[in-house]
């Protein structure tokens, strides 16, 4: 069950609530609050008082006032900056999560205008319903419900300006964009046993026909005549069977935007077995998946004049009597030979089939998602997403797209110097270059494979999940990658 938004025109102080959220810049009590101050007996005027509450990032406060609203909560979105998108995205996702223990099912949520840097109210309105579901997600499916269990929060008001009334249409932005989210979150926890190659491609089928979007799966037999040798040798130790999912939407003519997300729904590491530490975590290693058919959810939600095709290889990568062993050479659906040398570096083996296969498109670009390398997570923690590519000017784009989305993004080089690691004594190249620049050498790989079109690769390792609770999000999947794609293939719409 998820949040729901909606737009309304209204005045905070008039408005009759059971929770009345306040984002606010740090400083003092905005003056366009003392309205809502008087209405509420002053007890705004109190909080500040104490110094209990400075509007810093992430601060939250709630207080019992009289009047229209039976609780506030404000919320810090820290100093003012040029763009405030990302600070009221952060700010509602922060009040959401925060809401979930006040027992209130309704709310309602307004930017105080010192704090919103002259953002328009489309802009706003976008901003909030994109960051309200997000703060709000959780997952208890497969939980007990605990005994003290409160009313969870279903729907929130973005309370607007007067004269805001064409706002509705960056809230359906917002609405679609977190709708996409949600969906990337919801695949990303399954656990293993449950989201199967086999179950990814069930979810996008069914995805396609919610929508009215064209999606193929290839079985094992279909992928075996494609001559997918990388992806099947990744699979031949699993009882899981592999598929490759194709999403094709068709907005306007022309050549798509292609997006890859590698979809390994367990990594074992293979015969290259991993440690046990942390390796539940390896449920993740779908997430450049997810964060594909998230945003086909968004596609199918807003419907904009642009052509998207998504492709999915999946499989499982496990140990067994008819797993792939290091030393083995497959040959890849592009021809090109590859020596094995770590059965754990089976996500570049994935993806190289699908740039392969993602010729017959001739896309105007293709923008692989994936958790691909620890090595990412050394150098840029959990914080950013690493970029690397063919073409400058696509990477610009994803970062420029990144920065709009809230989504952090950190080029890394792939200059020639790189292609020696991954050198092979018998076959065109080996899948694994080590340790040093693990990160880069793991897209010199999949550079191999890139033929004709402009090409960035996405390395969301530190990113996909979530290792510990943090104010607008609990443990676990992030959805990353769902808005960046997003503002990336909007802006490219007509
Ligand atoms: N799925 C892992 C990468 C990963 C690591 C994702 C940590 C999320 C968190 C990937 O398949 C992998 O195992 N990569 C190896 C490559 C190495 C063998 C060259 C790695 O990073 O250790
Ligand atoms: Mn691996
Ligand atoms: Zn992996």
């Amino acid at each position: 069950m998820s949040l729901e938004t909606a737009v309304l025109v209204e005045a905070p102080a008039s408005h009759s609530t059971p929770l009345l959220i306040l984002a606010v810049a740090q400083g003092e009590l905005p003056s366009s609050l003392a309205e809502v101050d008087q209405c509420g007996g002053g007890a705004l005027t109190r909080l500040y008082a104490t110094g209990d509450f400075s509007g810093k990032r992430d601060e939250v406060a709630v207080v019992y006032p009289e009047g229209p609203a039976a609780k506030v909560m404000l919320v810090g979105m820290g100093k003012v900056a040029a763009d405030q998108g990302t600070a009221i995205r952060r700010a509602a996702a922060v009040a959401a999560k925060r809401a979930r223990t006040l027992g209130v099912s309704e709310a309602a949520f307004w930017v105080a205008p010192e704090a919103a840097g002259g953002i328009d109210p489309a802009a706003l309105a976008r901003s909030a319903a994109e960051g309200l579901p997000y703060g709000a997600w959780q997952y208890t499916a497969l939980k007990q419900p605990p005994e003290d269990r409160r009313a969870p929060l279903e729907r929130v008001r973005i309370l607007l300006p007067q004269g805001a009334d064409a706002a509705g249409d960056g809230h359906r932005v917002g609405e679609a964009i977190a709708a996409g989210q949600a969906f990337a979150r919801g695949i990303q926890v399954l656990p293993g046993n449950e989201c199967t190659p086999s179950f990814l491609g069930r979810e996008a089928e069914a995805l396609g026909e919610r929508h009215g979007i064209a999606v193929t799966v290839l079985d094992r037999a279909a992928i075996v005549a494609e001559k997918m040798g990388a992806l099947l040798a990744v699979a031949q130790g699993s009882d899981e069977e592999p598929r490759f999912i194709t999403l094709d939407y068709a907005g306007a003519d022309g050549a798509p935007i292609v997006l890859i997300g590698k979809g390994v729904t367990f990594d074992s590491g293979g015969i290259s077995i991993k440690p046990a530490q942390s390796m539940e975590d390896m449920k993740f290693d779908m997430s450049g998946a997810a964060a594909v058919l998230g945003t086909f959810e968004m596609l199918g939600r807003l419907r904009p004049k642009v052509r998207v095709v998504g492709l999915i290889p999946s499989a499982e990568n496990m140990l067994s009597g008819s797993a792939y062993r290091p030393g083995d050479v497959v040959r890849s659906h592009y021809g090109k030979t590859i020596e094995v040398v770590n059965t754990d570096a089976e996500g570049r083996l994935l993806l190289a089939d699908a740039l392969s296969y993602a010729r017959r498109y001739q896309p105007a670009c293709v923008v692989d998602a994936a958790t691909l390398t620890g090595a990412i997570v050394i150098a840029l923690g959990h914080v950013a997403t690493g970029v690397m590519g063919t073409d400058d000017a696509l990477v610009e784009e994803l970062r420029r797209a990144a920065d709009r989305a809230g989504e952090r993004v950190w080029p890394l080089p792939l200059w020639d110097e790189f292609r020696d690691l991954i050198k092979s004594d018998i076959a065109d190249m080996k899948n694994s270059g080590g340790r040093p620049a693990g990160s880069i050498s793991a897209g010199w790989f999949l550079r191999e494979f890139v033929d004709g079109f402009p090409w960035a690769h996405l390395d969301i390792a530190g990113t996909a999940y979530s290792d510990r609770e943090d104010p607008t999000r609990v443990k676990g999947p992030t959805g990353v990658g769902v808005r960046l794609f997003s503002e990336f293939v909007l802006a490219r719409a007509s």
